[in-house]
């Protein structure tokens, strides 16, 4: 066979290797095969060496196109293969992107958090501070600063978890008020705040009692402050709370830190007024204790009783969540069970 031949067959052959390759790794291996250093198109053009020197260039000229022809086959072999690579990984992973998507559980504040921060909102809104105190407080804030000496009976309703003599887990937000009055600096207006927090009794857990609930302590102290700023302040509560339609009522109460003290109820949101089984048929239901600032808690915290004068309320967000949703058992929000929690979805 002559050179000439053997290019001729070994192009052929290439060809059609080429063709039927499946893999870059197979077309990898005839070009190494057929054009590489020991290859066989390279050994022919290295017999041109025994060639006549006429026949030199012919055949030169042909071993160069064929190798032309077989390094373009092997790179369009290989542009083919490449593609198919790619065309058969998006078919592998083809996404359907009008499946629907997997569902992202989105959580959302605690009822009792729910109620709280509507409760800032109003408050914030009408130019209120929002204040915080500890929950380990001292006797002296928790007592004696709201007008309840060592031996007050009143203490009684409040017994709570002591750290030491001195030191216990607070029963209301109150000593707040006191905490924040002795800083308040009147020169600069009048003090309008509220502090939200848990409190602690020693009560043994029942449908309507925890150990652990909340308040949200409000105080206002300034000059000309009475008791139909209290009414009006309260009013709104009520409204934001249980609805546009509420009305509230003030019943003559005690408490040590405040004169007079006031229970106070709001019409009932589930009847109206007209007597159901939420309100006991009365109409109205109870929902926090209020009153005018006693003058000692003023006097006590350095704030002259004869030119300020204020008002303060206690509300329990805890009995809020219970009247507003209906739940009959105060310990429901403590358990953290999410069948129960879920329904409490937040409305924009
Ligand atoms: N601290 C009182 C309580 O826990 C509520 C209250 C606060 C009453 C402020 C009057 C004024 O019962």
């Amino acid at each position: 066979m002559n050179l000439q031949e053997r290019l001729e067959e070994l192009k052929a052959q290439g060809l059609k290797a080429i063709k039927d390759s499946k893999k870059l790794k197979e077309i990898n291996d005839i070009r190494v095969k057929l054009l590489g250093k020991k290859g066989q198109i390279t050994e022919v053009l290295r017999g041109m060496r025994d060639l006549p020197k006429e026949e030199r260039p012919k055949i030169g000229v042909m071993a160069n196109r064929v190798r032309d022809e077989l390094t373009n086959a092997i790179s369009n072999r290989q542009d083919e293969i490449e593609i198919q690579k790619v065309a058969q990984k998006l078919e592998a992973e083809k996404i359907d992107v009008t499946l629907p998507g997997v569902p992202v559980k989105a959580g959302q504040p605690h009822v009792l958090s729910q109620i709280i921060d509507e409760i800032e909102k109003l408050f914030l809104g009408l130019g209120f501070q929002i204040v915080e105190g500890p929950e380990v407080e001292e006797d002296h804030y928790n007592f004696e600063m709201l007008n309840l000496p060592p031996d007050h009976p009143a203490r009684d309703m409040q017994d709570t978890f002591y750290i030491t003599d001195k030191t216990l887990m607070r029963t209301q937000t109150s000593p707040v008020q006191a905490r924040t009055l002795e800083k308040h600096d009147f020169s600069k207006g009048p003090l309008k705040m509220i502090s939200p927090g848990k409190v602690y009794r020693r009560d043994t857990d029942d449908a309507t009692h925890s150990h652990q609930f909340h308040q949200v302590e409000g105080l206002v102290v300034g000059e000309n402050i009475t008791m139909a700023n209290l009414k009006g302040t309260l009013q709104l509560v009520a409204k934001t709370i249980f609805g546009e339609d509420r009305e509230i009522r003030l019943r003559p109460s005690y408490f040590p830190f405040t004169e007079p003290s006031a229970e106070v109820d709001v019409s009932c949101f589930k009847c109206g007024g007209k007597g159901c089984s939420v309100c006991k048929q009365s109409g109205w239901i109870e929902v926090l204790g209020a009153g005018m600032v006693h003058p000692n808690v003023l006097k006590m915290a350095g704030v002259d009783p004869e030119t300020y004068g204020g008002f303060a309320f206690g509300l329990g967000p805890d009995r809020f969540a219970m009247l507003k949703y209906g739940v009959d058992d105060i310990r429901e929000f403590y358990l953290n069970d999410l069948r129960f929690l879920s329904q409490f979805s937040q409305k924009g």
